[in-house]
């Protein structure tokens, strides 16, 4: 034993990431039920609704007729298969179905991108406002989160100038449409950016989670402007299926050996019953193209009524579910802002410091994704109370 120090035990520096504060917002909204007490959520960044019934009945029957074992680690061919097509049938774009790696959500996706892309040490840029995860599983990952401070006349996304002033980086995330901002990148924004990471060596992954949820604008996958970007997307939002744990990646060639060693190691096959029940979610779009319908009803409502309540400073809200607003005007503590109106209104929203570290505290986000009459009755109250 001489020579050895013991260093006792602690906990490690990688694993003191960020809460997710939408998750502390969604116990005080729990919390405020159980008292018996009503909670209008527009906080949760979820569909209200279930799978869709083509999903369901899958499910059912593979229930009814499958072991539901293992599968191989990037996914059961169907469902490989119908992703790949998808790109076809949606985009236009050829993706060979051995490139889709089946993953537990996307937040498995990011996982086993950021592994098999970057080493320790490595710089990854990221819009802020931004999704936090990207931030914090970065961060537990020993990489470098490069913030890209971005505004309303960037439309809240990357550009070509800030990757400039940005300093060297190895990486660069995009969401299109942003979560919190609904904002989205169009073909030419896209590929400026791509061009760039391509010309720089600069590895492109690209959160397409909210597409399908749009407003009128096309949304645009990376593919189209770099066939070896790195795809993340999921089940959970257009397709309703949030607690069901599947997601998908298109990986380019070189990682793939890579994404599957790791992905075979760290989760030995994503959700099994999910994969088999996924095939069928390409299949409902009609069930689908209504949630759809309800969602864009529910942005006319916010859009509308939230200026007349005082909140008038909203990003444009391309996609997603989201309205995030500048409250700056009411307070500079988003924190307390919810927690008050929480407390003395009964909506539930999330502060704009899960986005936003720095400038956060002077905007919330709400989401959308809930019912009409909840939006209608949401924006009633927070007229009354910020009058
Ligand atoms: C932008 C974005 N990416 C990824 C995720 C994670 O989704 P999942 O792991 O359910 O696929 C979310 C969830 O809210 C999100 O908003």
């Amino acid at each position: 034993m001489t020579g050895i120090v013991p260093r006792g035990l602690h906990p490690s520096t990688r694993g003191q990431v960020d809460p997710f504060i939408v998750m502390d917002v969604m116990s005080a909204a729990a919390a405020r039920e159980a008292a018996g007490q009503e909670v209008l959520h527009l906080e949760v960044g979820q569909p209200s609704t279930p799978a869709p019934r083509g999903v369901l009945d899958a499910a059912r029957r593979a229930l009814d007729s499958d072991r539901i074992g293992y599968t191989v680690a990037l996914g059961i061919p169907a469902l490989r298969e119908r992703i790949a097509r998808h790109y076809h049938d949606l985009y236009g774009v050829t993706v060979p179905a051995e490139r889709i790696a089946v993953t537990t959500g996307s937040s498995a996706g990011f996982q086993l991108a950021f592994l098999s892309a970057f080493d320790a040490g490595a710089r990854v840029a990221l819009a802020s406002p931004g999704y936090p995860a990207y931030r914090n599983i970065l961060q537990a990952l020993n990489i470098e989160v490069v913030d890209l401070p971005t505004e309303r006349a960037d439309r809240y996304q990357p550009t070509v100038e800030r990757l400039e002033a940005a300093g060297p980086i190895d990486g660069v995330i995009v969401a299109s449409p942003s979560n919190p901002t609904g904002t989205m990148l169009d073909g030419p924004a896209m590929r400026r950016l791509a061009d760039w990471c391509r010309g720089r060596g600069v590895r492109l992954i690209s959160d397409e989670i909210y597409h399908g949820i749009g407003y009128g604008t096309r949304p645009v996958t990376a593919l189209e402007a770099d066939p070896q970007a790195i795809v993340i997307n999921s089940f959970s939002k257009y397709f309703s299926m949030t607690g069901w744990r599947i997601g998908w990646m298109v990986v380019p060639q070189d990682l793939l050996r890579s994404v599957e060693c790791l992905a075979q190691n760290f989760f030995i096959s994503p959700p099994t019953l999910s994969q088999i029940a996924a095939v069928a979610a390409f299949d409902c779009e009609d069930e689908l193209q209504a949630n759809l319908r309800r969602y864009a009803a529910n942005r006319d409502v916010l859009l509308n009524e939230l200026p007349k309540a005082g909140l008038d400073d909203l990003a444009p809200a391309d996609g997603a579910f989201y309205v995030y607003a500048n409250v700056a005007a009411h307070t500079n503590d988003s924190v307390e802002f919810c927690r008050r109106m929480l407390a003395e209104t009964g909506v539930a929203c999330t502060p704009g410091v899960d986005f936003d570290p720095s400038r956060g505290h002077a905007t919330v986000r709400f989401s959308f994704a809930g019912a009409t009459d909840t939006m209608a009755e949401a924006c009633r109250r927070i007229a009354d109370w910020l009058r």
